[in-house]
C-alpha cells in the first residue's frame, strides 16, 4: 500500500492527478496538498486535504507524518510566463520546493519520488524537430534553467542516496477541469473557452507556432504509468521526453472550425512568443515508449471534439 501526497493538488494536472491516484488507490490514500487556492469540491469529497506549502519544510514534515506519506508528487511550480515576471520567486518555488522535498523524502525513506520536467528544459539550440531525448539544454527562460537544475537534482539523489525519483519532460497540458496559470501554452486551452463563448479568440503567440501537446487523459496515464513502472526497465529518472502530437494555432483554429463554422481567431504576439520560439515543435519519445510502454491515445480532432463537449456543457450551467 502507498501512502501518496500530491503537493500542488489545485492546479491544472495536480486536481485531476490526485482524482485518478485516489480512483487507483483509494481515496484516504491520497492527500492533496493545496497552499492557497480553494480546492474543488471532489478535491474535498474525495479524500483529505491539507494545506501544504512546498517552502514550509516543517508544514510538510508534520503533513508526511500524520499520513505516513511514502511517495511524494511535487505539482507546486511557477510556470515560464509568469517566471519572466518574476525570476526569483520562481527559482524560489521551484528550487527550493524541491530541495525540501526531496530531503524530506530521503530523510523519511520514502518509496518514491515524481518530479516532473517540461518541454522547457529545452532552448533556441536544441534540435526543434523529433528533439531527442539525449541533447542540449540550454534554455532562456528562468523556468528552463529550474527544470534543468530539477531533472539533474533528482538524478543526483537517484545515484547519490539510491532513491527512487522519476519524473518526466510535460509537453504543453490541455485540459477543461482546472484552467492552467501562468504558462506559455495556455492559449491552447484558451482558445477552446473562447470558442464555446465567444466564437472567437485572440492569440498571443502567432498562428504558426508550433509546440508539443498532450490531452490531460494522456498525461494522467503517462504519469502514473511512470509511477508505476518496474524501476530495473528505466534507462532515465527524472528527464523522460513524452509526445502526443503537435500543431500550430491555425491547425488548432482549424480543428476548432469543423464544430464552429463561425470561430474566427487573431493574433497579437506578446513576450511568450519568444518563449514559444525558443521551444521544440516535437519530441522523440522513443525511450519513454520502449522503457516503459508510453503510447498517447489522443490527436488533435480527438481532443477537440472532446473539449469542445465538456466546455459546452459547462457553458449550458452557467459555470463559465
Ligand atoms: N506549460 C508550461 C508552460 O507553458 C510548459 O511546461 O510554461
Amino acid at each position: 500500500m502507498k501512502n501518496i501526497l500530491v503537493v500542488g493538488s489545485a492546479g491544472q494536472i495536480g486536481s485531476e492527478l490526485t482524482l485518478a491516484l485516489r480512483n487507483i488507490y483509494g481515496g484516504d490514500q491520497v492527500v492533496a496538498g493545496v497552499r492557497k487556492t480553494k480546492p474543488s469540491e471532489k478535491l474535498l469529497e474525495t479524500g483529505p486535504c491539507e494545506v501544504v506549502d512546498a517552502l514550509d519544510k516543517e508544514g510538510l514534515v508534520a503533513v508526511v507524518d500524520k499520513y505516513k506519506i511514502d511517495v511524494i508528487i511535487n505539482m507546486a511550480a511557477i510556470l515560464s510566463g509568469t517566471g519572466e515576471k518574476n525570476p526569483m520567486l520562481a527559482w524560489d518555488v521551484n528550487m527550493n520546493g524541491l530541495i525540501n522535498i526531496l530531503e524530506l523524502a530521503r530523510e523519511r525513506k520514502m518509496k518514491q519520488v515524481l518530479v516532473p520536467s517540461s518541454i522547457a528544459v529545452f532552448g533556441p539550440t536544441t534540435p526543434v524537430d523529433n528533439t531527442p531525448q539525449e541533447t542540449i539544454l540550454k534554455p532562456t527562460t528562468i523556468y528552463g534553467v529550474t527544470k534543468v537544475a530539477g531533472e539533474l537534482l533528482g538524478d543526483y539523489y537517484v545515484k547519490k542516496y539510491g532513491m527512487d525519483v522519476r519524473g518526466l519532460r510535460y509537453p504543453g497540458i490541455i485540459s477543461h477541469e482546472t484552467l492552467p496559470g501562468g504558462g506559455t501554452t495556455d492559449y491552447a486551452v484558451a482558445i477552446y473557452y473562447e470558442a464555446i463563448k465567444n466564437k472567437k479568440y485572440t492569440c498571443f503567440v502567432n498562428e504558426n507556432t508550433r509546440l508539443p501537446m498532450m490531452y490531460m487523459p494522456d498525461c494522467l496515464k503517462a504519469t502514473i504509468d511512470l509511477m508505476e513502472a518496474d524501476f530495473d526497465k528505466l534507462n532515465y529518472h527524472c528527464d523522460y521526453n513524452v509526445g502526443a502530437m503537435d500543431f500550430t494555432v491555425a491547425e488548432m483554429a482549424e480543428s476548432i472550425k469543423k464544430h464552429i463554422p463561425e470561430f474566427e481567431i487573431s493574433y497579437e504576439p506578446d513576450f511568450r512568443q519568444d518563449i514559444a520560439d525558443s521551444w521544440p515543435n516535437s519530441v522523440d519519445d522513443s525511450p519513454a515508449r520502449k522503457d516503459w510502454g508510453w503510447k498517447p491515445d489522443y490527436d488533435l480532432d480527438a481532443m477537440t471534439e472532446d473539449m469542445l463537449t465538456a466546455i459546452g456543457e459547462k457553458h449550458k450551467k452557467g459555470l463559465i
